[in-house]
């Protein structure tokens, strides 16, 4: 069975429309535990345009179930998750002026510089994974880089129009999971998810954790974060 990881970045986001306090993100991720999340992701960008070094320390501190902590593999980003200590760290590419994450992590182009950051990461104790397409190269580079994890993008699956393309980007992910399983790397995916999509996402054999942030948040404005959250957690679980 997956679990659900509820990404709270959009919370922040209209947080810092106004550069206020409200909505809190602490709120949101004890709402979103209280209705069954499985676990709650926050991705610090190097910009800080929406969570702030302030939310990632407080968050650690008021999640009970696990944190996941998305980052870019910089140094800044390493010092902070080694003084923070999530329980996870998801590594991701970052490009500063790109809307979210558009594609994975080249981990086969740097696969030795990643190998240093997951090595100083997983020394203080978090678990490490990397956010990647699912391509056979890919994963291959992310057990050559000694991560645990990997989140399979699925970016590509999520914008595919029509049932051909959808079928083909699902079997990219089928396969995808199954060389990563091979390769004794537990599998998370996301990126793109909603109520729409998520089932057979959910249904890959061996699928851990579902990281799903902007449908939630948005259904969440009119319904409630609660039942949005009890919502998904009944497709994906
Ligand atoms: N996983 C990763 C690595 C991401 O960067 C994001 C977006 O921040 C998500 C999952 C969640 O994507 P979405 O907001 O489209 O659900």
């Amino acid at each position: 069975m997956a679990h659900l990881c509820v990404n709270i970045d959009h919370v922040a986001t209209l947080r810092q429309a106004r550069g206020g306090q409200e909505p809190d993100t602490v709120a949101a991720a004890v709402l979103a535990e209280m209705a069954g999340a499985a676990g709650i992701t926050a991705h610090l960008r190097e910009d800080r345009r929406h969570m702030q070094d302030r939310d990632i320390e407080l968050l650690r501190q008021v999640v009970q179930t696990k944190f996941n902590l998305e980052m870019a593999p910089t140094d800044e980003m390493v010092a902070i998750a080694c003084r923070v200590k999530p329980d996870e760290c998801t590594l991701v590419p970052e490009k500063r002026q790109e809307l979210t994450t558009e594609g994975g992590l080249d981990a086969a182009g740097q696969t030795e510089r990643l190998r240093a950051v997951v090595q100083r990461l997983r020394a203080t104790g978090i678990t490490v994974s990397l956010f990647i397409e699912p391509d056979l190269r890919q994963i291959e580079a992310a057990h050559a880089a000694e991560a645990q994890v990997v989140e399979l993008h699925t970016g590509r699956y999520a914008q595919a129009r029509g049932d051909l393309l959808i079928e083909k980007e699902y079997a990219r992910l089928l396969t995808g999971a199954e060389a990563a399983l091979a390769h004794g790397l537990r599998v998370n995916a996301g990126h793109g998810l909603n109520y729409r999509n998520v089932k057979p996402v959910a249904d890959i054999s061996g699928m851990e954790d579902l990281n799903i942030g902007h449908s939630i948040i948005s259904r969440a404005v009119f319904v409630g974060l609660d039942l949005a959250v009890r919502e998904m957690l009944s497709l994906v679980e």
